[in-house]
């Protein structure tokens, strides 16, 4: 039950918003309890250990980078709420890919980036089959867009991103670098906030870059981990 709990016991406060009310996923009548036994399902297929490294514990720990950036956004309480659910639901189209391709240990064929680059279509169809709130869906649904418009799956650019797909597009991209994958290593803070700087007004909303980096810099600055 790795996803479910995943979603329901993140945080108090989220709760009821992320699964469209508690359930504990026993009564098998309400839609509540079949939207999260169909999340248990596909998470518990073979290879969990594989999904729960990199697609739930990658969302998980991007959520507590969305959750810093939304206060230094000042993004107001209904807003953070939904880059929070969203985030926590971000890559759940990976878990519709064939496993051969996701798990795949080097560059992909171009065919085989064309399949992954389904991922964030096939979870919002997922997701609005199962009449997830549209905003969280459209959200999903853009997280791989970029502002200069060479992002997919509709290559749309600047402002026709939804601001939260933005947000969460910066957030997402920091974690996989910082973190690592299965076919590239992790680098370094200062390595992947300088290929943030670097692609702001290209893969990403600039304004959004410079508050997150900045929040990154007072925030390590406070710790005293590093000295900038
Ligand atoms: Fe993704």
């Amino acid at each position: 039950m790795e996803f479910a709990l995943l979603i329901l016991d993140y945080d108090s406060y989220y709760k009821l918003e992320i699964a469209g009310g508690y359930c504990d996923g026993k009564c098998g009548v309400c839609r509540k309890c079949i939207n999260n036994r169909n999340i248990i399902t596909l998470i518990r297929e073979k290879n969990a250990e594989f999904y729960q490294k990199y697609i739930l514990d990658h969302q998980t720990r991007t959520a507590e980078l969305c959750k810093k950036v939304s206060e230094a956004l000042s993004l107001d309480e209904g807003e953070r709420r939904i880059l929070i659910q969203s985030v926590l639901l971000h890559d759940i189209g990976k878990l519709l890919i064939p496993f051969n391709i996701l798990s795949k240990n080097g560059p992909l064929l171009p065919f085989e980036r064309r399949i992954m680059e389904f991922h964030p279509l096939k979870g919002a169809e997922w997701l609005r089959e199962r009449d997830f709130p549209e905003e969280i869906v459209t959200i999903i649904e853009a997280h791989h867009e970029r502002v200069d418009g060479s992002g997919y799956p509709y290559g749309l650019k600047g402002d026709e991103i939804p601001f939260l797909a933005r947000v969460l597009a910066v957030c997402d991209a920091f974690e996989v670098m910082i973190s690592g994958r299965h076919y590239k290593p992790q680098r370094s803070i200062n390595e992947a906030l300088n290929e943030l700087k670097k692609e702001a007004g290209r893969q990403f909303d600039e304004a959004i870059v410079i508050t997150f980096v900045e929040m990154w810099y007072n925030e390590v600055k406070e710790e005293k981990k590093v000295v900038v």
